[in-house]
């Protein structure tokens, strides 16, 4: 599933006027006066993502708002949708967080499902490696749900002595569990084998920018970070990268930086679905960002 959300940043007078949540609300559904819909469920499904990617790109234009109104129009009547709508979510600090809601039966929103600690369970036999752990507390939590002993191999790009609190606990516990630990694992560059591990995992990977609100390491991070996964992940297995909201997909473009793998979806990361999960900024780092509940999306990357 694609789910498509974004912060537009001057949206507040264009919504406003585009009446949100009104928008196509009187409109008579094309396909009551065209009959039939003999598009199975496969193929509804298809449409409803095409029209949300459309209108997505749409969005993202900074077309005017009497255009957008248009061409909205103009999607929802190409794709045969009962609705399709610009929703208000929430005031942010440059504008107004909306996404589209469109709906062909079966409905779907943008975002969506929530992250679980089964989301990280490699099949059987296979395993799993976190990167940039920081603490060691969220595949803590993992490694105390799924029961992956050697299989889970949990590593920090800091050095063993870097001190965290509670990480020497973590450490403990994780030892008790059969996890493997590792320190000083730049994950751009690995000393794993090729197809080794069936799901890794970075969560808030942050790196200092030259310059203030500059993307280019954080961008070139996520690039090097997807071209080792390549090399070390089996075919078909999943990267799952937790970002600290929205912002930052937008800016980074984890998908153009994600060569060999193709989004799979899309979910919210909620800490409290990972008990014990402490969030850690990156060291001596000020200006890194710091994750929030109810606003963190985790992508699903899958090996081609
Ligand atoms: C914002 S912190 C998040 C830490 C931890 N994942 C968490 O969720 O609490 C960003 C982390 O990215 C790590 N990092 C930065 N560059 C890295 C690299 N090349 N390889 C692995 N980790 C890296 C930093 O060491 C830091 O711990």
């Amino acid at each position: 599933m694609k789910f498509w959300n974004f912060i537009k940043g001057k949206a507040r007078g264009l919504l406003g006027k585009m009446g949100v949540g009104k928008f196509n609300a009187n409109k008579k559904d094309k396909k009551e006066k065209k009959g039939k819909d003999f598009r199975n469920t496969e193929e509804k499904k298809r449409d409803l993502d095409d029209a949300l990617k459309e209108s997505h790109n749409l969005l993202k234009s900074g077309m005017n708002q009497a255009k957008i109104k248009s061409k909205l129009h103009d999607i929802k009547n190409k794709y045969e949708l009962k609705e399709l709508r610009i929703i208000l979510e929430e005031k942010v600090e440059k504008g107004i967080k909306v996404h589209v809601h469109g709906e062909v039966n079966p409905k779907k929103d943008s975002p969506t499902e929530i992250l679980r600690v089964d989301d990280f369970n490699p099949s059987e036999g296979n395993k799993i490696l976190l990167v940039g752990e920081a603490n060691f507390s969220f595949s803590l939590s993992l490694a105390n749900t799924l029961a992956l002993q050697n299989r889970m191999v949990a590593t920090s790009y800091d050095s063993e002595n870097t001190k965290y609190k509670d990480k020497d606990n973590n450490i403990k516990e994780h030892k008790k569990l059969g996890s493997i630990i590792e320190y000083n694992v730049d994950a751009t560059s690995t000393s794993y084998e090729p197809n080794h591990f069936e799901i890794i995992v970075f969560n808030f990977p942050w790196i200092k920018e030259e310059t203030r609100g500059g993307t280019t390491n954080n961008k070139m991070l996520l690039k090097s970070f997807f071209n080792e996964a390549n090399r070390i992940i089996k075919k078909g297995g999943k990267v799952l990268l937790s970002l600290s909201d929205e912002r930052y997909v937008s800016r980074w473009k984890p998908e153009e930086q994600a060569n060999s793998f193709v989004l799979e979806s899309k979910k919210l990361f909620d800490s409290k679905n990972f008990p014990g999960y402490e969030h850690k900024m990156t060291q001596k780092d000020r200006s890194a960002g710091s994750m929030e509940d109810g606003k963190g999306v985790t992508l699903i990357f899958k090996n081609k």
